[in-house]
């Protein structure tokens, strides 16, 4: 049996801080204690001045396979996000063939197998014609059903009236959706091409993709949820005005449910002259006051989850005019990074990010003994250097786009090590090469 012994870590998890060693044995932790004899044979990691905590699971990305895999693929997009701290993954269904059928679903379970650096599982999609393949998914398949009701990237909006109220009325797993409302955007667009032509600056894509979008899609949504005892979860909320949906509520006793995405934590509307295209992302980074109010409401726990939306494109893709140019941005390796930087500016503590990364997904998915730092549970762990910087450049890039918004920036904190199922996968600001991740089990039905 393989043992690996990390020692004197600064142990984050369940809402302490606490010095701590943690035995791993093959893919389980075996024991937490505050001193553990090194057994014969064992690695030992010296967390010693640094930070143990759950793997970062990563609610929502785009790793664009099948069909999409010249802007990535699940082989090099799981290794950038193990190198960022995130050992589970939960993939979007805006692939080609989109996951939008049990088949394709299945297909996609096959192609990921031995390939990922990190545990991965996937979405199922909706449409306006597949409700039958909606009610016939069984608790397990998928983590959940994505409803676009908002057109975004690749074609699946979901807009028709009778499958919204039927999908919410059959749903057996939880629904996840992007809110924001087209007619509305589509309008603004139309406005926006009067006004500049093809030349419509990128600073107006918060005015095009506007508050006032989200919040009637998401209030659409939340009000479905509610007729029907669906369980709802609001993916990259972005608004201040759109708060007040949210309860305060312990996510125990929630059936709808928020999420925030880092870029809405990190960027605001200030951003667009510099970074431009390079932060057009669907909903768009909007006002500095909503990304104040973002923060708050993860503090106050109206926000129960913070994921990536990680979406790489090339960067010929982006360099587009604002029209032709695709959102989306690469995330995964700098999420983790991002947020240890809203915890040293004092804006986040450590144990509300690790109860909003890790626990919050493991428990509002159901998945099977992740996310927490327990005796028996799957040995998903990262080590934080808190006092080593880290310089984002394109030569330590992983994402096969090769670029990035962070690009020149130096983050207070760097990934140490990062561990799926008990191999370590990151060290010493490389990648060891191990494909150690799993399909990950989800137990929640509506
Ligand atoms: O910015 C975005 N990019 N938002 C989405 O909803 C989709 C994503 C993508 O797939 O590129």
């Amino acid at each position: 049996m393989a043992h690996l012994l990390v020692s004197n870590a600064r142990l984050v998890n369940e809402g302490e801080i606490r010095e701590a060693d943690v035995l791993i044995e093959d893919d389980r932790i075996t024991r937490i204690d505050a001193s553990i004899a090194v057994p014969d044979g064992a690695d030992v990691i010296d967390a010693a001045g640094k930070y143990l905590l759950p793997g970062m699971i990563d609610d929502q990305v785009h790793f664009r396979e099948p069909g999409m895999t010249h802007k990535g693929d699940l082989a090099t997009e799981s290794a950038a996000a193990a190198a960022g701290g995130i050992t589970s993954f939960m993939d979007m269904p805006n692939v080609n063939p989109q996951t939008t059928t049990r088949t394709a679903l299945a297909d996609k379970y096959a192609v990921a197998e031995g390939r990922c650096t990190a545990n991965y599982g996937f979405y199922f999609g909706a449409t306006n014609g597949n409700i039958e393949e909606v009610k016939a998914l069984e608790v397990g398949e998928a983590c959940g059903i994505k409803a676009f009701m908002g057109a975004s990237t690749g074609d699946m909006l979901v807009d028709d009236p009778e499958v919204l109220e039927r999908m919410f009325e059959h749903a057996p797993i939880m629904v996840v959706t992007h809110c924001e409302h087209s007619p509305t955007i589509w309008d603004n667009e139309a406005k926006a091409r009067a006004k500049y032509g093809e030349q419509v600056p990128f600073s107006e894509h918060p005015k095009i993709r506007s508050a006032a979008a989200c919040l009637a899609s998401s209030t659409l949504a939340v009000d479905l949820a509610r007729r029907h005892d669906a369980l709802l979860h609001i993916l990259h909320l972005t608004t201040a005005i759109e708060m007040d949906l949210f309860s305060k509520a312990h996510r125990s006793e929630k059936r709808i449910t928020a999420e925030v995405c880092v870029h809405h934590l990190w960027f605001d509307e200030s951003s667009y002259e510099q970074l431009g295209s390079k932060i057009k992302c669907n909903p768009a980074i909007k006002r500095a006051a909503d990304r104040k109010a973002l923060v708050a409401a993860l503090n106050e726990g109206r926000i129960d989850i913070i994921a990536t939306d990680h979406a790489p494109h090339t960067a010929s893709e982006k360099a587009a005019s604002y029209f032709e140019a695709p959102a989306g941005l690469p995330l995964v390796q700098h999420a983790m990074l991002t947020l240890f930087d809203l915890v040293a500016d004092g804006q986040i503590n450590i144990e509300l990010l690790v109860d909003r990364v890790s626990h919050a997904p493991a428990d509002l998915f159901g998945i099977t003994e992740r996310g927490y730092v327990r005796e028996g549970y799957f040995a998903d762990l990262v080590i934080v250097d808190p006092a080593m910087p880290y310089t984002v450049s394109k030569n330590n890039l992983l994402s096969k786009c090769q670029w990035s918004p962070f690009e020149g920036h130096q983050f207070s904190a760097s990934i140490d090590t990062t561990i799926v199922n008990g191999q370590v996968v990151f060290r010493d600001g490389k990648l060891t090469g191990h494909i150690a991740g799993r399909r990950m089990e989800f137990t929640r039905a509506r």
